[in-house]
């Protein structure tokens, strides 16, 4: 197709996604890891947190979550009776993937006396395990709130919970579980970007590898490396993170060199998360049209793993998040 005519489909697949949405009075909720075509259709762009709190208040009738499997999942389960919709069904995370429920549910009975903290990047089995959820915006104002001689075990990314032990000092179990997204960057490389651009600012999310988070200047969740490089004098940055947020990045900072971390392996695209890219604007259109896929969640589990999201959500609050 010539670059005219892709231009006026994707005009006429924007057009029609605009009707449906109104007349099926639905939300477009996308990730900052979606393509740029949808993170500009949404009706919020945000992370993990930002996603959830939107699910949760909504007054639309439908919510299109543009993000992974797990992101619909806690949408449906803090909004049971409004239809959740996900582009592509198939946008997993290898994160979650990590932690089998009852794999999970097993390492809990052999540590018994622990509180059960999860990284929001699981599926609802594992939610309704858990007594806290937590996401890498709130994990450590949500760990400091517990008692000091509480025993936590922290499952499943192993990079953000020995990040979380060593801002708060806390000996929390760990699961053995991480992105195969975040595990990827390249310490020797990313130090060679640092020669050529010494006034770069290394800004890293918690799930890379310790190595690559000893030598960033700023540590944190998606919407915290955004807010740090806005709120930033400085003009340069070295983005440790999936790509799909320089999007963002370089539209409220156009005037910002942002470079993103290169991954070990040469030939790969390693940096970017392929379930995340897994939606496009055409299935975006698609399942408002169809009205599926549809994410469900059974309703034994979904009333145990509200729990764990709400109290996530009330903490949040208290802290402001
Ligand atoms: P955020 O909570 O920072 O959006 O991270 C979500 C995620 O999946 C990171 O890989
Ligand atoms: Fe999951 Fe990693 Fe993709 Fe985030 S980047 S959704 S943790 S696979």
């Amino acid at each position: 197709m010539s670059v005219n005519n892709s231009l006026k489909s994707e005009k006429k697949i924007i057009e029609q996604i605009n009707l449906l949405r109104r007349e099926k009075d639905a939300l477009i909720l996308a990730h900052f890891y979606q393509d740029a075509a949808i993170q500009d259709i949404a009706d919020y762009v945000g992370d993990s947190l930002a996603l959830a709190q939107w699910a949760a208040k909504t007054q639309n009738k439908m919510i299109v979550m543009c993000g992974v499997h797990f992101m619909g999942e806690t949408a449906k389960i803090l909004s049971p009776y409004k239809k959740v919709l996900i582009p592509d069904k198939e946008a997993g995370c290898s994160l979650a993937d990590s932690c089998p429920a009852d794999d999970f549910e097993a390492f809990i009975n052999e540590n018994p006396g622990h509180t059960v903290i999860s990284y929001v990047n699981t599926t609802a089995a594992v939610k309704a395990l858990t007594d806290i959820v937590v996401t890498s915006s709130n994990a450590k104002q949500i760990i400091d709130s517990l008692p000091e001689d509480t025993n936590i075990i922290f499952g499943p990314d192993k990079n953000l919970g020995s990040y979380i032990n060593s801002v708060t000092g806390r000996k929390m179990l760990l699961w053995d579980g991480a992105c195969h997204v975040h595990e990827q960057f390249s310490l020797k490389k990313i130090l060679e970007l640092k020669e050529e651009y010494p006034n770069a600012q290394i800004l890293a999310h918690p799930e890379c590898r310790k190595y690559i988070l000893e030598v960033a200047d700023h540590v944190g969740s998606t919407s915290s490396i955004l807010k740090y490089a806005t709120d930033s004098t400085l003009n340069e940055f070295i983005i440790a993170t999936e790509w799909g947020i320089m999007h963002e990045l370089k539209k409220q900072n156009p005037n910002k060199t942002f470079i993103a971390a290169p991954p070990e392996e040469e030939e790969c695209v390693c940096n970017e998360c392929s379930y995340m890219k897994l939606n496009t604007l055409k299935k975006l259109y698609l399942c408002l049209k169809n009205e599926e896929p549809e994410i469900t969640v059974d309703e034994n589990v979904r009333v145990k793993a509200v729990k764990s999201i709400e109290r996530m959500l009330e903490i949040s609050a208290q802290y402001g998040l």
